[in-house]
């Protein structure tokens, strides 16, 4: 699906090979032979059914097995098939080849999504949304499975679990609690103050987006550019959508969870449907690897954005969402993104919550799947070809001729050869990288500030959207059944704003805690943290 240039136009060309369609054909079973399937076989008139009813079993089996387990998160969602365009040669920062020139095309899909709800709930409750993007690039599969809020509410990814349990359905009664705030999401982030940050943009109109279209995606975790020489640098993505950003006001959001649960997935399809195609512009922050600990936190911490003022937005190119898929569940059910397809030219940071990922996203879709060839399915396959000794299991797409699946093999003829012994542009990591010390299971000093960023978040809305998110607290909190976890909340946000904790505690009929100076700071670079003296400067 590229022409001579390597560009793609056609996103979903490269599908079209797996599509099947009815028209002008008979019936016939799973295996071929022409059939009717409206009568199940009976012994006489009034049966009973037979056992040797083949087309019966066939047709209801198929059904039986019809659904597969939803996603253990973000199992809500909707995608689209499009284009990325990079704005020109980035090789200065990076090695990855679809960076590589001015005008180059490489096809992308992308998944929404909302976090804690299951596949039937509806679009329009409180919540961080998925920002899934995979760029099928010439060098393989590149994905950014990130959110549209820019940090995220746990440092390490051992905590994942008890987040997410915290948020999903009571297990007693099912009863989702973090749309309806109920006391266990309350009392998970009132115990836990790296969620604060996060849970202060998802309680602004981040966190009830106007659609899809109108959200802005982050890749939430610092990563690393390479270049071919070998220099890294840390970079964060930004996907700035060009519809403008807008949300709606939490009245509207719910009275919409009521009138059209599929809000959002039926304003994106639309859209689409109707040629008028979404786009975002694809920025990047880049920090010099020795400069991580600049600014007052620390860049591996997933809780703290770098502020514009410190590292500009440099933009790269620009992706558009230009076709709906075919098949929902072949392509936006059946996508299996992973934080762990990466590019050459890109790499991962030490980041504890990011190295977690890595392995949980691949582990799970083992579970999705049911085996190992999840990549094989059409909406997996990378649009570069495929070499490599891994073999069999279920659901196996291929039928390799090599008999020498193994290297290295003096019979083999040398092939598949390394990649690097091949073109020279072998996958590497970035070279600089090191590490020392000794185990340990804490997280860094430098992650201990949970309050100055949420504060400066705060401080940086206007009065109204300032407002918006106090209500939503007030609102949400006054749900809470625990008097120990409402005052939780009081002490947590106090931490971050005396005022706002005032707020609170008048809606929540508490008194009003005394400011609590030892965490209050001004959002300036000096102050910006209150290990600031603590770190190493540059
Ligand atoms: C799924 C984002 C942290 C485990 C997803 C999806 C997104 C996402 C967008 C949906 C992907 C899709 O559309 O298919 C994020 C972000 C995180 C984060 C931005 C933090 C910065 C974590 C952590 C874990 C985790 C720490 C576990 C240690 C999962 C799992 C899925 C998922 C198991 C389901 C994947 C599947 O079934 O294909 N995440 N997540 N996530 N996430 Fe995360």
């Amino acid at each position: 699906a590229r022409d001579e240039s390597g560009d793609t136009t056609d996103p979903t060309e490269y599908l079209e090979q797996h599509e099947v369609d009815d028209d002008d054909s008979f019936m016939t079973s799973d295996v071929g032979g022409p059939m009717e399937d409206q009568f199940s076989l009976k012994a006489g008139a009034r049966g009973p059914t037979l056992l040797e009813d083949f087309i019966f079993r066939q047709k209801i089996q198929h059904f039986d097995h019809e659904r597969v387990p939803e996603r253990a998160v973000h199992a809500r969602g909707a995608g689209a098939h499009g284009v990325f365009t990079s704005y020109a040669d980035w090789s200065n920062i990076t090695a990855a080849s679809f960076l590589g020139a001015a005008g180059k095309e490489t096809p992308i899909f992308l998944r929404f999504s909302t976090v804690a709800g299951s596949r039937g709930s509806p679009d329009t409750v409180r919540d961080v949304h998925g920002f899934a993007l995979r760029l099928y690039t010439d060098e393989g599969n590149f994905d950014i499975v990130g959110n549209n809020i820019p940090v995220f509410f746990i440092q390490d990814a051992i905590r994942f679990p008890d987040l997410i349990h915290a948020v999903k359905p009571r297990p007693d009664n099912e009863i989702p609690q973090a749309a309806t705030a109920h006391d266990s999401a309350w009392d998970y982030f009132s115990s836990q103050p790296s969620t604060m940050h996060t849970l202060f943009w998802a309680m602004a109109g981040y966190g009830i987006p106007r659609s899809f279209r109108h959200v802005d995606g982050f890749g939430v975790h610092t990563f690393r550019f390479v270049t071919d020489e070998g220099k890294s640098r840390l970079i964060k993505w930004h996907f700035k959508t060009q519809q403008g950003k807008a949300s709606f006001v939490w009245e509207e959001a719910q009275v919409l969870a009521g009138k059209n649960v599929d809000a959002h997935r039926h304003d994106l399809f639309e859209a689409i449907e109707n040629g008028n195609y979404p786009e975002w512009e694809v920025c990047v922050q880049i920090v010099e690897e020795e400069d991580a600990l600049k600014y007052g936190f620390d860049l591996l911490d997933p809780t703290k954005i770098i502020p514009e003022e410190y590292a500009p937005l440099q933009p790269l190119g620009k992706f558009k969402l230009t076709q709906n898929p075919t098949n929902y569940f072949a392509e936006t059910e059946q996508i299996m993104f992973q934080p762990g397809h990466i590019v050459r030219g890109v790499d991962f940071t030490e980041d504890p919550l990011l190295q977690g990922r890595i392995f949980s996203y691949l582990d799970t879709q083992l579970n999705r799947h049911g085996g190992p060839n999840f990549e094989q399915l059409p909406i997996n396959m990378p649009r570069s070809s495929i070499h490599n000794n891994n073999r069999d299991g279920a659901g196996q797409m291929f039928i390799h001729k090599n008999i020498r699946h193994y290297s290295p093999s003096a019979l083999s003829g040398g092939f598949p050869m390394q990649a690097n012994q091949s073109s020279g542009r072998g996958f590497f990591t970035a070279p600089g990288r090191t590490t020392e010390g000794s185990l340990n299971r804490l997280l860094s000093a430098t992650f201990d500030d949970h309050w100055s960023q949420p504060r400066l978040f705060y401080n940086s809305l206007t009065t109204v959207e300032q407002q918006f998110l106090i209500n939503a607290m007030r609102f949400e909190a006054s749900m809470i059944q625990s008097p120990k976890v409402r005052q939780n909340v009081v002490t947590q946000v106090n931490r971050i704003s005396n005022d706002i904790a005032c707020r609170l505690a008048d809606a929540l009929g508490l008194e009003h805690p005394e400011p609590e100076d030892t965490y209050y700071h001004d959002n300036t670079t000096e102050g910006l943290s209150i290990l600031a003296n603590k770190l190493p400067t540059a």
